[in-house]
């Protein structure tokens, strides 16, 4: 399996610095050059485990999901204002913001290029995919409806901008090698669940991880106001503990660096924090749960393991 990411990454970093341009190329493999876990090529790799056979088009296929994640985190940056991505300074701080979107484009045409090379069924779930990641980012940035759970908008938030994404790695590694379809499905439901684990995670490292860990800014989502879970847990939560947090939240984004450092010093404690853990935890049991229809494969394994690893990662 090391060969095989080996080759997909080698893959991925040709395809990314492809551009016509040797100075656009710089900008489109930005990105891909400062790092990444490579969580969805891996996930690619892993639903192929369950197939029939092994092609070539399996490596494809990550090198098609990760241009996906790479090109969202480009507009990603601009969304968030984030100052910072795997330590270094974000596309859009390098090049205007305008380029960077541009350049966010650029992957995902390049994306849907190699899905083409791949069948329609690919290119229909990868176009699908991108839909529901734009569509979840314009949700987030359009904020509940009157009267709506922020909670529940939340989770619909989360579906489109990260799982889709996890879920779209699985399905297209297993369709590649094969698989049945009940795996298939399985699989699927597994990344659905898994990838609201993960934004889950995601949230709360935002809060306590330090940026050598994240290579982000530590509170960049308090910064930028961007309504993470536990923040919207921490304005709903109306005891008299939760006052003094609920209170630094109420405005949105929190921009004072006094007030800042505080919320985050209030967090570390906050019941709001136990209870996303609560909800990350329930997610993760229902991943695992999808995983019972699929064979005993030490694929299978590696999925269960990739929950405690959601759950415990610190980066
Ligand atoms: C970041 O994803 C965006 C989210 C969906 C939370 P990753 O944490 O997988 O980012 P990389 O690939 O390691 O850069
Ligand atoms: C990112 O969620 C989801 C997408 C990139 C589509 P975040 O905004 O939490 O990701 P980070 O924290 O910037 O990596
Ligand atoms: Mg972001
Ligand atoms: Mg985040």
């Amino acid at each position: 399996m090391a060969d095989r990411l080996a080759a997909a990454e080698k893959r991925l970093q040709d395809s990314a610095a492809d551009a016509p341009d040797v100075r656009v190329a710089e900008l489109t493999s930005h990105v891909v050059r400062v790092g990444g876990k490579r969580l969805r090529p891996l996930l690619v790799v892993l639903g192929a485990e369950f197939g029939n056979w092994w092609t070539d088009g399996v490596l494809q296929a990550a090198v098609v999901v990760e241009l996906v994640h790479v090109s969202s985190l480009y507009h990603d940056d601009v969304m968030d204002a984030a100052a910072t991505r795997h330590g270094v300074p974000s596309a859009h701080v390098r090049w205007g913001e305008r380029t960077a979107v541009l350049g966010g484009d650029w992957l995902l045409a390049r994306s849907a290029q190699l899905a083409a090379g791949l069948g329609p069924q690919v290119l229909r779930v990868n176009a699908r995919t991108a839909g529901r990641l734009v569509s979840g980012q314009m949700r987030e940035l359009v904020g509940p409806a009157p009267g709506e759970d922020p909670v529940s908008h939340y989770f619909q938030v989360t579906a489109g901008k990260t799982a889709a994404l996890l879920a779209m790695a699985l399905e297209i590694g297993a369709l590649q090698a094969g698989a049945p379809e009940a795996y298939t499905a399985a699989l699927s439901t597994y990344g659905e669940h898994l990838g609201a684990a993960f934004q889950i995670a995601d949230d709360l490292l935002d809060l306590t991880a330090p940026p050598g860990d994240t290579g982000k800014e530590q509170g960049k989502d308090l910064l930028a106001g961007v309504p993470s879970l536990p923040a919207l847990l921490a304005r709903a939560d109306d005891s008299s503990e939760g006052a003094e947090l609920r209170a630094l939240l109420t405005g949105g984004a929190v921009t004072d660096p006094a007030d800042h450092r505080r919320a985050l010093e209030l967090f570390r404690d906050a019941p709001a924090r136990q209870r996303a853990v609560g909800l990350m935890h329930q997610r993760l049991d229902l991943a695992r749960e999808a995983l019972e229809v699929l064979p005993p494969l030490p694929a299978r394994r590696a999925l269960d393991l990739l929950c405690d690893y959601v759950a415990l990662r610190s980066s």
